[in-house]
């Protein structure tokens, strides 16, 4: 199947629901490239503050989006992230440049200059996209169209574990208090907000562990119907 028609996958959800672990590891077993577009805004969002541009300023920012380049690793994802000839991978991570992203994300014209960046990648297929809005907005003919999910707490839960704060430290309460600031912002903006595309399917993770999600994101996609025509 992949062979002849080689796929367009949108894998949207919430921060934190295992998009881009989950995605990576289906391009993987697919052999497909995978693009996480999170650090694509997070990048513009990085250079914003480093630049001293204010991340609500729109035009300021979308400007930036020329300087941000993603290159695949030996793996075929484009994870490696430059900024202005400088690679910041690590940077972009941060909880600074996560609570100021949702800001430079709601901008229209931020979303118009990385939106056909975001289509060139597709372009041929075989390639897995996570995103909010990949289904809805980037790529709204994508074959596949999956929205993972998983409760606000399990979500905060997880990134809790993961950065090794115990559960109810204050540190892990602070990731549960950025995590609803920031789903609000994402799917409150009227700017292709965060949300399933009618025709997704949805996959909720909250008693699923990461192998079964990846299992159940691949009978997705080996599914005969294509998106809309009753994969969910
Ligand atoms: O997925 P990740 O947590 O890396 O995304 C960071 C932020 O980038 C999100 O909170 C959201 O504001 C923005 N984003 C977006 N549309 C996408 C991907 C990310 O608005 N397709």
């Amino acid at each position: 199947m992949t062979d002849r028609h080689p796929l367009v996958i949108a894998i949207d959800g919430p921060a934190s629901s295992g998009k881009s672990s989950v995605g990576a590891a289906v391009a993987a077993r697919l052999g497909y490239r995978f693009l996480d577009t999170g650090l694509l805004y997070r990048a513009v969002t990085w250079l914003a503050l480093q630049r001293a541009i204010d991340p609500a300023d729109g035009p300021a920012v979308a400007a930036l989006v020329a300087e941000v380049d993603l290159v695949p690793d030996d793996r075929g994802r484009l994870t490696r992230v430059f900024v202005d000839g400088r690679e910041v991978a690590t940077e972009i991570q941060t909880a600074a440049v996560e609570r100021r992203v949702p800001e430079v994300a709601r901008q229209p014209v931020v979303r118009a200059a990385l939106l056909p960046r975001q289509r060139a990648y597709a372009e041929g297929g075989g390639i897995v996209l996570a995103g909010r809005d990949i289904g809805t907005v980037v790529l709204p003919a994508a074959d596949r169209k999956i929205w993972l999910d998983a409760s606000t707490e399990a979500r905060a839960a997880r990134r809790a574990r993961e950065r090794g704060h115990a559960p109810g430290s204050p540190a892990a309460e602070r990731i549960l208090a950025d995590l609803r600031r920031r789903d609000a912002t994402d799917t409150g903006r009227a700017a292709a907000p965060a949300r399933p595309a009618p025709d997704a399917s949805i996959v909720v993770t909250d008693s699923l562990d990461f192998e079964q999600t990846v299992e159940a994101v691949l009978a997705i996609v080996h599914a005969a119907a294509p998106a809309g025509e009753g994969s969910r």
